[in-house]
């Protein structure tokens, strides 16, 4: 027997495999299903539902984590999810999320998970968090087990904003990480002998975000200036003309050199990158 709420799990692909190790290692009662049987095999200690209807009938917190929105209408078509707290973990767009809560007759919570399956269950995860706020505080505990909960707002698409804008982030961090690596491989040295190199100047890099976010937030892009876009432009030229010397592919250095450079002739030479948001900023 236990105290901790009983929670049903539908998706065990590697990231709800790992939310389920998780729950079960905390000793929630948990009833999982998947669409292929025998994944729940190796999960000692759970429930193993014929279908979604039977898992979700058997908690009244359920937690979808599947491959996309497709997957998760196709799980719940036949649930019934009436007086039920649904949150979806899985991977989505701020629309999908407000057009879920608007669909489920129960109360919704949309999550977006900042981790890889390893992570679960380590102090360095966490989900952000949106939608039903009566929901997030009754289930705060369980929510809590695999990674920290961070609760950024009642509209159901906060989350998959916050989850989606980090994302993105990095992949432009990898997009930038791929160029350095093929700038290196053009010379034929070992890529081992940059990484140390590169990961060092990264992490100097990253405090930026803190002053784009100061200038944005006052409306002012001149002031607090590191480096100028109008030298930033001119050094792109160099950057580019070596990727063209070594043989290197500029199509992921281009666009962001394109931007910086309609920036500049709109006349913001003085500023930092900060107002290359504004020219993105298309809606
Ligand atoms: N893995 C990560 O690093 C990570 C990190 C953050 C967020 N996420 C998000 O977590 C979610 C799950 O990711 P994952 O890594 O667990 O993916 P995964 O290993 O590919 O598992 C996908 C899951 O979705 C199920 N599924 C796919 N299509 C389905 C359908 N039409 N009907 C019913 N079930 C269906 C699969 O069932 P079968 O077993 O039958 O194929 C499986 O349980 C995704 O939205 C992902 O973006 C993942």
């Amino acid at each position: 027997m236990t105290d901790k709420e009983p929670i049903a799990l539908l998706g065990l692909g590697a990231m709800g495999t790992a939310l389920a190790r998780a729950w079960l290692a905390a000793g929630h009662p948990l009833t999982v299903w998947n669409r292929t049987p025998g994944r729940a095999e190796a999960l000692a200690g759970a429930t193993v539902a014929a279908t979604p209807a039977e898992a979700v009938a058997a908690a009244g917190l359920v937690v979808t984590c599947l491959l996309d929105g497709a997957s998760v209408d196709a799980t719940l078509a036949g649930a019934d999810l009436t007086g039920k707290d649904l949150v979806d973990l899985t991977t989505g767009t701020p629309a999908d999320a407000r057009d879920r809560a608007r669909r489920v007759p129960g109360r919704f919570l949309d999550g977006g998970i900042m981790a890889v399956p390893p992570m679960i269950g380590s102090p360095d995860a966490y989900v952000f968090y949106s939608g039903d706020r009566d929901l997030f505080d009754a289930h705060r505990g369980a929510l809590g087990v695999p990674a920290a909960a961070r609760y950024v707002g009642t509209d159901p698409g906060l989350a998959a904003l916050h989850d989606v804008a980090l994302l993105s982030a990095m992949d432009g961090m990898f997009a930038g990480v791929a160029h350095a690596f093929a700038l290196i491989r053009s010379a034929r040295l070992p890529a081992g002998d940059v990484a140390p190199l590169l990961a060092e100047w990264l992490t100097a890099m990253v405090p930026s975000v803190y002053r784009t976010a100061e200038q944005l937030d006052r409306g002012d892009y001149t002031t607090g200036v590191a480096s100028s876009l109008a030298m930033q432009v001119a050094g792109n030229a160099t950057l580019l003309r070596t990727a063209a010397e070594q043989g290197v592919s500029d199509e992921l250095l281009r666009p962001w050199a394109d931007l910086m450079a309609r920036r500049l002739a709109g006349g913001h030479g003085a500023e930092d990158t900060t107002g290359v948001v504004d020219e993105l900023l298309i809606g």
